[in-house]
């Protein structure tokens, strides 16, 4: 059963307004609507509207965003709706990533408040899963990634369920330039696809897209996305380079 691939480059706290529209501009000029990857920006909130008018000539190029908030609209000073990322072009949402969890708290039911949020909003989640150092070398990563899936998966309609995107990302391969092996990933994203299989049934296992993320660059980026249950990256540093970003779409 064939997936789409997809990379998604997450520009984090990074850029600001004259870098964000160069950035998507030279990745602009330089993808190919014809190798069928579809590519996703993440810029900050308030450079999204100009990345969009950067990126929309491109039919492979689409808009997410790094965060949503939990609530529809009202008195939330600060926060950033589902409906209005919708309406500045975005398509993807980041859901659960690491540094929501581990700087800002956010547990497992915020992740499903703003993932209905992203679908009341006809946005796709890209829900972030993975696990620390500690829990990796005490071996209960397997565990712990189930539990995130459930956690949150769980609380869908199996129609909805079928329209997330997975990221897994190790914490202790976030932005230290250790990567996971080919091995080490491939044997999560397999478990990730036993676990959706458990949870749900074979076919959701099959289809849903599962990405990488954590040091993935143009070097090793071949070798991961080779593996049988990767289905691509979610990119931090190595996106902040158009060239990087581009030759890391080319690795398929
Ligand atoms: P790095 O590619 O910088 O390790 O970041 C990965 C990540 O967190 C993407 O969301």
């Amino acid at each position: 059963m064939s997936r789409p691939k997809i990379v998604a480059g997450n520009w984090k706290m990074n850029t600001n307004l004259p870098e964000a529209i160069q950035l998507a501009s030279a990745v602009a000029g330089r993808v190919n609507d014809a190798d069928g990857v579809v590519k996703i920006l993440i810029p900050p909130f308030p450079f999204l509207t100009e990345t969009k008018k950067a990126i929309e000539h491109k039919a492979t190029l689409h808009l997410g965003a790094q965060n949503c908030s939990t609530h529809d609209k009202g008195a939330y000073t600060g926060e950033i709706a589902a409906g209005m990322l919708k309406s500045t072009g975005c398509k993807y949402v980041l859901v659960g990533h690491s540094e929501r969890r581990q700087y800002f708290h956010e547990t497992h039911a915020d992740f499903v408040k703003k993932a209905e949020q992203a679908f009341a909003h006809g946005l796709t989640p890209i829900y972030c899963i993975g696990e620390t150092l500690e829990q990796r070398k005490n071996g209960s990563h397997y565990e712990l990634v189930k539990n995130q899936v459930k956690e949150v998966l769980g609380a869908f309609k199996p129609e909805q369920i079928g329209k997330f995107i997975l990221a897994y990302e190790p914490v202790w391969a976030i932005g230290t330039g250790e990567t996971a092996t080919s091995a080490q990933a491939q044997d999560m994203h397999a478990h990730i696809r036993m676990v959706l299989a458990e949870l749900f049934d074979k076919t959701t296992a099959q289809q849903m897209p599962v990405l990488y993320g954590g040091s993935c660059n143009a070097q090793n980026a071949p070798e991961l996305f080779a593996c049988a249950d990767v289905d691509g990256g979610l990119i931090g540093g190595a996106s902040l380079k158009a060239d990087d970003f581009c030759r890391i779409i080319d690795s398929f």
